[in-house]
């Protein structure tokens, strides 16, 4: 696995993150963003930059001092429920960063208070399926992803069938995307 530090966001990380921008491709920006956002949205950027840490909080990996990759989460309400989202630079991608920044940010979150956790995510986005089904299969939280209805998603394998009885983890078609439901039970 390649080396890389994983600490929370700091005061003054948006000026890492925008010099990082450049190593963000436009399939990875459509992949958070959806829209097909040319850049990091300035909205974003300046939310995050003022934004509670109560209200909006992230994870960084860093490399060399170089921010490399983050993991997010906004309350959406409910001080019990949050919005997560993710992206890694393209060069690092494949490289366990993802899965190494959403294990710290399930355990922020976590702590935290959150009990429900959402994450809209492209058709076909395979890379958080598969990194979903690790990181969640692994902590016991839940047992297999599964499609609440008979959707198949574009360009990937059909999600097989939940053997999770709670249905922890879930996920539905909604808009256009997919949307993860995780629920936490405090054994991260
Ligand atoms: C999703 C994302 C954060 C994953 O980060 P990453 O550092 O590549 O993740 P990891 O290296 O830890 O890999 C996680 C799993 O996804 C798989 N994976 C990664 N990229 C993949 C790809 N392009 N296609 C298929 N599987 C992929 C890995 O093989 C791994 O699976 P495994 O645990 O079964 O071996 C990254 O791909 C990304 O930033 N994508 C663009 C933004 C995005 O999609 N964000 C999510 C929506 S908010």
């Amino acid at each position: 696995m390649a080396r890389f530090l994983i600490r929370p966001w700091q005061d003054g990380d948006e000026r890492l993150l925008v010099r990082s921008a450049t190593g963000i491709s436009a399939t990875s920006l459509r992949s958070r963003f959806f829209a097909g956002v040319p850049r990091l949205p300035e909205t974003y950027l300046r939310y995050i930059s003022s934004a509670p840490r109560c209200e909006w909080d992230a994870q960084v990996a860093l490399c060399g001092g170089r921010l490399i990759g983050w993991a997010e989460f906004t309350r959406t309400g409910s001080p019990a429920e949050a919005d997560i989202a993710m992206l890694v630079l393209d060069r690092w991608q494949r490289r366990g960063v993802g899965t190494a920044l959403a294990r710290s940010m399930l355990r922020r979150v976590a702590d935290a208070g959150v009990k429900v956790l959402h994450a809209d995510v492209e058709l076909g986005n395979e890379a958080v399926r598969r990194l979903l089904t690790t990181v969640l299969g692994e902590t016991r939280v839940l047992g297999e992803t599964r499609v609440l209805g008979d959707a198949r998603m574009p360009g990937q394998t059909r999600v097989p069938a939940g053997s999770d009885p709670e249905g922890r983890l879930s996920a539905k078609i909604q808009d256009g995307l997919l949307h993860y439901m995780m629920r936490l039970d405090g054994q991260l």
